[in-house]
């Protein structure tokens, strides 16, 4: 778990949720902020029990009264149980949601794994159709476009079918595994046992080269799987997104059917997937709700923002005005006009540790200002004011109650970052 603490670094995430929201909410989504802790059967029900997630990694706690709850691992049943709860009970039968927030996992950590992470998640309820699944997807594409991050991004879409053709294809895969399973490690031969399909995710050399001839989920679609999974394709490609079918993808969480997606970033290391989602049409139900199809994704913010070189950013177009003022006085005189300065749009600092004008001015320099503004007996026996133009090293004495608006003529426009 990770302290955010460097100014660049904040004001990175502070920038990629703000680009995040305004493709979101332009498409009509909501954020929903649910609460971190939740039951530990909510996860259990909804991920899987015999996950890793669920088995291995989600933390558990007791509470006063006996009750088992859990940091959440992930956003999507969190957000099921408030639809269920808020909506679907007053007869609301469909949703967009965003939601954006710390993530807890019991995991090994390494580069770009985290025991918290941040996801910026997304939950369409309501529609079984294919093309709100590459709706879906495209607006992950143009989030990616937005931070300048497309190029580096790879999108793997895949199809598990319904929860029959899953169940088909994993006796299948069992079946043929089971003539090759003595050459993997036992780690492996366990998770094949309890969740055989993701053995399709096993990093194991061994796994890796049984699967080559292994039979592929895709063979077992219904024709009604094939058909969604035609119409996500054919959206995608209408929209000029580029993707890979790519049959291995199964998704470490059991709720999902037809599609599932991820988005890979090569340059990533390891911990390569940047986002991911699909569809999931019973857990409404599963969870209490109405029958009600449901599909979204979640990305991962330490990920996401590690892609972004922060020197994109660019130094933020808001003047820095230091206010310096030399004596008692002048320290009431400027705090005074603190707000009026900030109302005016200015980033406003007042110094008042000290009287020296030296010390003050060098932390002026520290700090960044673009501006500082002196005031001392002298000027006050003038009614001026010293205003210093910090970069270029040059002051004047200006009349001081002309100073909001000299300062107001010298702040550029703002623009928009980036
Ligand atoms: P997930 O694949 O478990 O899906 O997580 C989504 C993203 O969260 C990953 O692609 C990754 O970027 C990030 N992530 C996951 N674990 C870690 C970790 N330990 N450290 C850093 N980043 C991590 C879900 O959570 C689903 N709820 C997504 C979803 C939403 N499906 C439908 N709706």
């Amino acid at each position: 778990m990770e302290d955010l603490y460097r100014p660049e670094l904040v004001k990175l995430w502070q920038w990629v949720e703000g680009r995040a929201r305004n493709v979101l909410e332009a498409a009509g989504f909501q954020e929903l902020r649910t609460p971190v802790v939740e039951d530990a059967s909510l996860f259990e029900r909804s991920v899987g029990e015999h996950t890793d997630i669920v088995e291995k990694e989600m933390y558990t706690l007791e509470d006063r009264n006996g009750k088992r709850l859990a940091l959440r691992p992930e956003g999507t049943a969190s957000v099921v149980r408030a639809f269920v709860e808020h909506f679907t009970s007053h007869n609301i039968q469909e949703g967009r949601f965003y939601y954006l927030g710390p993530m807890y996992r019991y995991e090994r950590p390494q580069k770009g794994r985290y025991r918290q992470f941040y996801q910026i998640g997304t939950e369409i309820f309501g529609s079984d159709h294919p093309l709100v699944d590459a709706e879906l997807i495209s607006l992950g594409h143009k989030i990616f476009q937005e931070l300048g991050l497309d190029d580096q991004v790879k999108l793997q879409l895949n199809s598990l079918g319904s929860h029959a053709c899953r169940d088909k294809y994993r006796d299948a895969l069992k079946d043929y595994l089971s003539k090759v399973e003595k050459n993997f490690s036992e780690e492996a031969r366990e998770r094949l046992k309890r969740n055989p399909l993701r053995i399709l995710d096993s990093k194991e050399a061994a796994v890796q080269e049984s699967l080559e001839q292994a039979p592929s989920i895709l063979e077992f679609l219904s024709d009604e799987a094939k058909t969604h999974f035609e119409e996500v394709q054919w959206g995608l490609k209408e929209l000029e997104i580029p993707f890979e079918v790519n049959p291995r993808i199964v998704r470490g969480l059991d709720y999902y059917e037809k599609t599932v997606f991820e988005w890979i970033a090569p340059g990533l290391g390891a911990q390569n997937a940047v986002a991911a989602g699909g569809r999931y049409n019973d857990l409404v139900k599963d969870l209490g709700g109405p029958e009600l199809p449901a599909v979204g994704f979640a990305l991962g913010m330490e990920r996401l923002v590690s892609l972004i070189p922060p020197e994109r950013l660019g130094r933020d177009p808001t003047p820095r005005v230091y206010l310096v003022p030399l004596d008692a006085e002048a320290n009431r005189e400027l705090f005074f006009q603190l707000g009026e300065l900030r109302q005016a749009g200015a980033l406003v600092m007042l110094d008042l540790e000290g009287n020296s004008l030296k010390s003050k001015m060098r932390r002026a320099a520290k700090w960044n200002a673009d501006w500082a503004i002196i005031l001392g007996p002298e000027e006050r026996a003038k009614k001026v004011v010293v205003f210093r133009n910090m970069k270029e090293s040059s002051q004047e004495e200006i009349p001081a109650d002309e100073l909001l608006s000299r300062l107001l003529s010298k702040f550029p426009t703002k623009s928009f970052i980036l």
